[in-house]
């Protein structure tokens, strides 16, 4: 029963300690092999205790070995440094971006260059900011075209914003004309997930205002955007509807006939809707003091996974939110 004591208070430090006492106990010629020869000498009715006995010392040598051991191996792995020097170094594998965050900061750029700074707001915005001076009153119908999700309804609106214009607002009320900013951000509508619409996506919208800011202006600056992003530069302007912008226009950019997959996603037409735009209304300009009499200006508004989708060819906007890294994985090389 010594031995037992001896065992349990045994704390061996190198690998050479531990293997002697690992021969002392558990060897071929050991402590323990002796005991079990011995083990038919003894008389019978000591037999079970001796047996007992044995095999208890038996069993806490093995786990003092194996612990010991165990604690040996981490000390080195910690001091691994002092291993050895000439072991090849393991590559640490460099993560990609994100394509959303790829095109956004290709858009930034791209208005950056023509002097527009980048302005951020609030996601949690109140109905003053994301509908009424936007120039939608309450129960104006064209609320209803923007599906969304109401945080509160009282005493007053609070709800997540359905577009970046809510940011422009922000950004009027807060500087002065001349204004040349763009605001990327996440959006949210209730629409139903599918391959093409999703409730959660982002945006960049833009605002210009100073004097004599015209429709030319607004045409000749969507030129270049689209030549800079997309490499091509033939877009029309159809006449549309946007509370806020009067006169509207969709944008759309000729994508050509040349593949099967350009014959699909223009559905035939070469055409593609890219943006929304439009002189900003006079009532938009007063709701953020400023006069409309002396500034004028354009806006515009695009979605980024939209954008995403045609410059990387992607077919299903879920891709961008699941975060599969077989998908992301692609987008190294465009850092
Ligand atoms: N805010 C509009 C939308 O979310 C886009 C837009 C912005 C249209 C500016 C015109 C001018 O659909």
């Amino acid at each position: 029963k010594g031995y037992i004591t001896e065992v349990e208070n045994f704390q061996g430090k190198t690998t050479e300690e531990i293997e002697t006492f690992r021969i002392k106990f558990l060897g071929k010629k050991g402590l323990l092999n002796e005991f079990f020869a011995e083990f038919k000498n003894v008389p019978n009715d000591q037999k079970k205790e001796f047996g007992q006995t044995i095999n208890q010392l038996k069993n806490s040598a093995q786990a003092k070995v194996d612990e010991l051991k165990e604690w040996l191996e981490n000390q080195t792995e910690e001091k691994g440094i002092y291993g050895d020097l000439s072991r090849p170094g393991e590559a640490i594998e460099i993560g990609s971006r994100h394509p959303i965050s790829i095109v956004k900061n290709q858009i930034i750029e791209i208005f950056s260059n023509i002097g527009f700074n980048v302005s951020e707001g609030p996601e949690i915005e109140d109905d003053w900011h994301n509908f009424t001076a936007l120039n939608l009153p309450e129960y104006h119908p064209a609320r209803d075209m923007q599906d969304t999700f109401f945080i509160q309804t009282n005493p007053e609106d609070i709800l997540l914003r359905t577009h970046t214009s809510s940011v422009q607002v922000r950004y009027m009320e807060d500087n002065k004309p001349p204004i040349r900013t763009i605001s990327p951000g996440r959006v949210f509508r209730n629409e139903a997930i599918s391959s093409r619409s999703h409730c959660i996506f982002h945006q960049v919208e833009g605002l210009y205002i100073d004097k004599d800011v015209s429709f030319a202006d607004l045409k000749q600056t969507l030129l270049y955007f689209t030549k800079q992003l997309f490499g091509k530069s033939k877009i029309r302007l159809r006449p549309s509807y946007f509370p806020f912008t009067e006169p509207s226009a969709e944008v759309d950019i000729y994508w050509g006939l040349e593949t099967e997959t350009d014959y699909r996603i223009t559905k035939g037409t070469g055409w593609l809707e890219i943006m929304g735009c439009g002189m900003v209304d006079p009532n938009v300009l007063k709701n953020c003091n400023i006069d409309p009499n002396e500034y004028s200006g354009f806006a515009f508004g695009m979605g980024i996974e939209r954008i995403a989708m045609l410059l990387y060819q992607i077919g299903d906007i879920r891709m961008f939110y699941e975060n599969d890294v077989r998908f992301l994985k692609q987008f190294k090389s465009v850092l």
